[in-house]
């Protein structure tokens, strides 16, 4: 394989505001002055992968201006393969951020030219999933698009799926995930009227399981994550203690990290314990891609899941 992660996802400009709270509607508040960050779930993704050492390519799409130029700079100084990065049709995707003293975030996406990247544009990279050992995608592209990537696999590729923002999922797309990976949120989502007669995560994971796909993870922020198979069962994986100043993307570098370890043929518990550690890095400091850790500065962080082969 020429590359180890091919992300298919959003890139956005991330509008980011600090707030003391949120406005109720009809409110105005005051914030901090405005950030402007790389972001998206996809950009994301890729750069975190390519941080920790992750030969990784990028499938998206951005406008042809500042934000669309923003966001390649980042993709590229973080080391991914931006062949695959179309321009145009609609302006760069922009997420309008507030941050509160927790380090909780709320967002709002307009999708622009993320909403534009279309099945043909994915028939038309074949080649780069071909050339893919493990490719990843999440929900700021139409949902017919990521169909068309679980499609249009290689025949040993593997798909990892993060549905948000979560809605319904067609059998076919389930089926594909190896694994799904949802936080507390995107499992009541998707589980509908079962989630809410579900007790817990385990019975989350149980249940989306039963959904069809071949593994399933429940991201628990601190909590650290369940990881469930139908031969593995349902295991828990921990998480580092850190102080949370900023969470954004920290589901994005959980994802891709454990993307990119079960690619280097890690168990899903083996890469979920170390892509907990990087999502832990990552909410220590501010903004999204910038926060995310090399393989160096995870491994520094000491505790359990460091990687297999630095044992
Ligand atoms: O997951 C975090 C990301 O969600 C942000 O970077 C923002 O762009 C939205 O896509
Ligand atoms: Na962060």
């Amino acid at each position: 394989y020429d590359y180890d992660l091919l992300v298919v996802g959003s890139a956005n400009a991330d509008l980011v505001i600090g707030v003391e709270r949120r406005p109720a509607a009809g409110e105005t508040v005051l914030g901090s002055d405005l950030a402007v960050h790389p972001g998206g779930k996809g950009a994301n993704q890729a750069v975190a992968a390519a941080r920790l050492g992750a030969r990784t390519a990028l499938l998206a799409r951005v406008g042809d201006d500042a934000h669309g130029r923003l966001l390649l700079d980042s993709q590229r100084a973080a080391g991914v393969d931006t062949a695959g990065v179309l321009t145009g049709g609609a302006p760069t995707g922009v997420a309008l951020i507030t941050v509160d003293p927790s380090g909780d975030n709320s967002i709002v996406v307009s999708p622009g030219a993320n909403g534009r990247l279309t099945p043909a544009d994915v028939r038309a990279a074949s080649g780069l999933l071909h050339a893919s050992r493990v490719v990843s995608a999440q929900l700021e592209i139409p949902l017919e698009t990521v169909v068309a990537v679980a499609a249009g696999l290689g025949p040993d590729s593997r798909f990892v799926l993060n549905p948000s923002p979560p809605r319904p999922l067609p059998a076919v797309l389930l089926a594909a995930c190896d694994p799904l990976i949802v936080n507390e949120h995107e499992a009541k989502v998707l589980l509908g009227e079962a989630g809410g007669a579900a007790s817990g995560p385990e019975d989350w994971a149980r249940l989306l399981l039963a959904k069809g796909p071949r593994s399933v993870v429940v991201t628990l922020g601190a909590e650290g994550a369940l990881v469930a198979s139908a031969d593995g069962g349902v295991q828990h994986v921990d998480s580092v203690k850190v102080d949370a100043v900023d969470t954004t993307g920290a589901g994005d570098s959980f994802t891709a990290a454990l993307a990119w370890r079960l690619g280097t043929g890690a168990s899903l518990a083996e890469a979920a314990a170390y892509a907990a550690r990087v999502g832990a890095v990552s909410v220590t400091r501010r903004g999204a891609q910038e926060s995310f850790p090399t393989a160096e500065e995870v491994d520094a962080l000491g505790g359990a899941g460091r990687r297999a082969d630095d044992a």
